[in-house]
């Protein structure tokens, strides 16, 4: 079997490329990403030199570049995770979401419809419906909730599944969706809370929670959501969505205070800053769909995952460090700027 893993060299598609290799070693893995700030080659310096992996420099929105490509190789699955991931920067500049996360999914989906493949499976996320109020923890996301999207990053992701249902209703593109909650773990670029907590404290910078830190979001480890998505590639049923998440919700405010008790830290860091426009309170995800009908359920406790985590970064310190210059650099200051003490 040959996959196309689009935006491998991020953070999730990086874990499923191991992932892959790993679970099926009798499969080739061919990852496509565009590098763009987001993307990083040292994560996959590991397996490069793997026989049955292979890197492609390439842009899912440049259709010459995937028809050639689907052409050559002939793929058995398509699995999309490449995107423009961060909600703040749709806020700051929405049209690349939109090019990326919808167009590039159409030339994706084109090139699948044309080369026949058995499965293209789409990464989505549980963002597409919208927020649950704080003062309901009955309420969850399950597959049937409306679509309903609060910022230009979720707006583009569910525009995507909508292209990708229809190319299943209309062209018969045999498609599965995936919608996960927040994922941490290993290679995730430090602008997402996680990381950016981690790199920020072990400075002993001040760490910025938006808001009063009230904010609820179901965190689930990065190995779940891959094999997640590796069940669904392959006993999923075709047209269908599954939930992925691993009842674990948590304040922002819980989130930073765990890190900086694993950290040896003081609270004192925190700073409360701006709070981010539009948004979403509480995500929640009802998997219960995935855990009957795949037998799905997630094996790594937050507990132990986020100290594993932090573990982690500590002891990749160059990569956070490579990351963490330049062009982040300037980003971090241009957005936080002026937001400290706005709360
Ligand atoms: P990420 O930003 O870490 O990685 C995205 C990757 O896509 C990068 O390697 C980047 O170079 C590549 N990319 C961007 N634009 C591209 C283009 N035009 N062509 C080819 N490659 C391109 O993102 P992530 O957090 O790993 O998220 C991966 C996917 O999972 C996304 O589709 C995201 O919506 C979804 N998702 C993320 C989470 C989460 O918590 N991070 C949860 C649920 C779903
Ligand atoms: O739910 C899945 C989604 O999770 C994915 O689809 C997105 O790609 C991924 O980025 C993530 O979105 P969030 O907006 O939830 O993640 P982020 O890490 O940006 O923020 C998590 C929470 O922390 C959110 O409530 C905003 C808050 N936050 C974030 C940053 C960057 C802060 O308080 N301070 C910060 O500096």
């Amino acid at each position: 079997m040959k996959v196309l893993v689009t935006g491998g060299a991020g953070f999730i598609g990086s874990n499923f490329v191991f992932h892959m290799l790993k679970a099926h070693p009798d499969y080739d893995i061919v990852c496509l990403d565009a590098l763009t700030y987001a993307g990083n080659l040292s994560t996959l310096a590991p397996v490069m030199k793997e026989g049955n992996f292979s890197f492609v420099k390439g842009d899912i929105t440049d259709r010459a570049l995937i028809m050639d490509l689907f052409a050559k190789e002939k793929f058995d699955y398509v699995v999309n995770f490449a995107a423009e991931s961060h909600v703040d920067r749709s806020i700051e500049d929405p049209g690349v979401f939109l090019r990326t996360n919808i167009l590039g999914t159409q030339v994706l989906l084109d090139a699948s419809r044309v080369y026949g493949v058995k499965r293209f499976h789409q990464v989505s996320t549980d963002e597409v419906y919208g927020d649950l109020p704080l003062d309901r923890p009955d309420l969850f996301f399950t597959e049937e909730t409306p679509i309903k999207t609060s910022s230009p990053y979720s707006a583009s992701k569910a525009s995507a599944d909508l292209l990708v249902e229809a190319y299943h209703r209309t062209f018969k593109v045999p498609v599965t969706i995936s919608r996960c909650s927040n994922n941490y773990g290993p290679y995730q670029f430090p602008e997402k809370l996680i990381p950016l907590i981690i790199s920020r404290a072990l400075k002993n910078e001040t760490l910025p929670v938006y808001g009063k830190g009230e904010n609820v979001r179901d965190w689930l480890h990065v190995d779940d959501h891959c094999a997640a998505i590796d069940l669904i590639l392959h006993q999923g049923k075709e047209g269908e969505v599954y939930n992925i998440g691993g009842h674990n919700e948590k304040t922002n405010l819980e989130v930073v205070k765990t890190i900086l008790k694993e950290l040896g830290k003081p609270e004192s860091l925190i700073t409360f800053v701006k709070d981010r426009a539009g948004h979403d309170m509480r995500y929640a995800i009802d998997p219960s769909k995935t855990r009957r009908e795949l037998n799905w359920e997630p094996t790594i406790l937050f507990n132990e995952g986020i100290k594993e985590t932090v573990k982690w970064y500590l002891e990749h310190n160059e990569w956070l460090e490579e990351i963490i210059s330049g062009d982040y650099r300037e980003y971090y200051q241009k957005f936080y700027e002026g937001k400290d003490g706005e709360a």
